[in-house]
């Protein structure tokens, strides 16, 4: 048994609500970890000595809160984008078909060159304090590299999702239902049993309702659960889609009807937002305000893509959450962490509670208000991923 005791911690975010705190903080607190897992949480001067052989860890006063669980990104993929990124900020408009750039420079690249690149980027959000990364496929768009892309993110991650529904490859141009026959068909056959979940674009310029809806009910049946990306660019049918297909999420929500906001808050269906994309692309950014206070669950993700997000920053996310989404300090926290988890329908991460994975992050800050307050400056001290420090 290995087993430690992080102890001397100023502000504690466990994510188990007491009282009107859904957050859970607790103040002077520690933490006993055993076998990778959250052995038991409290005041520190009540704290168990968990056996002789535990080690002792001192916070110094400092924030603990749970590990990120990052519940949208791209990771795998070939080149980038950086020229269109610079034509942007020059008064270009984003559009789903810059997609397409990365697709050929992803099928022209080695499994090698994909894994190493892999590699780095998890790397670089570990070091940021994300314990769980959710990672998509969608810059394959044919068997091959589709099964290439998804057997890659498999090896760092559980969170796989088929994404092969992410714009129409342009061997399609003009037979676009072709193409959803191939998704729907043979290329889930190859992908699904590498995946856990499917996804579509549902958007004007990447895929139609009934294109959605076709990709999305053939995932299913294949037993993979259902995440949308929808309401990015305008306002359209992708949360309406979701919630009708009791998805587990929808992503981006970043131009809502009052409808699209009542069918979120009567449904299990989390919206996921995504501000890195707001920012890099220059776009209204989605109003958090909205959704929480008609009783929506939101969570926030970074979206790291090489188009319209090129960072896997979530402290970056919570600060754009609480200065530009009207979010506080403390709902920004919960989204970035247990949010995530309820969009993975996770109960294992996000919370720091007894029997959850040791997941935990060491804030160089008296209280996780710095992530937001502090905006770009390296916070995270220490990180451990199943009670092993990275
Ligand atoms: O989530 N919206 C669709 N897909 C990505 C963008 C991908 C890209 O531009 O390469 C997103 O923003
Ligand atoms: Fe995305």
């Amino acid at each position: 048994m290995t087993a430690f005791l992080l102890t001397n911690i100023g502000e504690l975010t466990t994510n188990v609500a007491v009282g009107g705190d859904p957050c859970g903080t607790l103040h002077d607190a520690a933490i006993l970890v055993e076998d990778g897992r959250v052995e038991w949480t409290g005041p520190a001067d009540r704290a168990p000595d968990g056996g002789a052989a535990a080690d002792v860890v001192d916070a110094g006063g400092r924030a603990v809160i749970p590990g990120f669980v990052d519940s949208h990104t791209h990771l795998v993929f070939g080149g980038d984008r950086a020229e269109e990124f610079a034509a942007r900020m020059a008064g270009e408009q984003y559009a789903a078909g810059g997609i397409r750039t990365t697709v050929a420079a992803t099928r022209a690249a080695t499994d090698d060159e994909l894994r190493t690149r892999l590699g780095a980027f998890v790397a670089e959000a570990r070091a940021q304090g994300t314990t769980t990364l959710e990672i998509k496929t969608g810059y394959g768009l044919d068997v091959e590299t589709e099964t290439r892309l998804a057997r890659l993110a498999a090896q760092v991650t559980e969170e796989v999702t088929f994404l092969g529904a992410h714009v129409v490859p342009l061997e399609f141009a003009d037979r676009a239902d072709d193409y959803v026959d191939l998704v729907s068909g043979g290329m889930l056959a190859a992908v699904g049993p590498h995946a856990r979940w499917i996804d579509a674009f549902c958007e004007a310029g990447a895929f139609s309702l009934a294109q959605s809806r076709r990709v999305l009910e053939a995932g299913r049946a294949a037993g993979l659960g259902i995440r949308v990306h929808g309401n990015q660019l305008g306002y359209g049918e992708g949360v309406a889609l979701a919630v009708a297909l009791g998805a587990a999420a929808v992503d981006h929500c970043t131009y809502l009807s009052d409808d699209d906001v009542a069918a979120l808050a009567g449904s299990g269906t989390v919206a996921t937002l995504l501000p890195g994309v707001e920012f890099s692309t220059r776009q209204p950014y989605p109003d958090a305000r909205r959704l929480l206070d008609a009783g929506v669950t939101v969570a926030l993700a970074s979206d790291c893509n090489p188009g319209s997000s090129f960072t896997s920053s979530m402290p970056l996310m919570i600060a754009l959450a609480v200065r530009e989404m009207r979010m506080t300090p403390a709902e920004a926290l919960w989204a970035a962490t247990a949010g995530g988890a309820r969009a993975l329908r996770r109960d294992d991460v996000g919370a720091i509670a007894p029997g959850a994975r040791a997941d935990l992050v060491l804030l160089d800050a008296p209280t996780p208000v710095h992530l937001a307050y502090r905006p770009g400056v390296p916070l995270v001290r220490r990180v451990w991923k199943d009670g092993v420090e990275i």
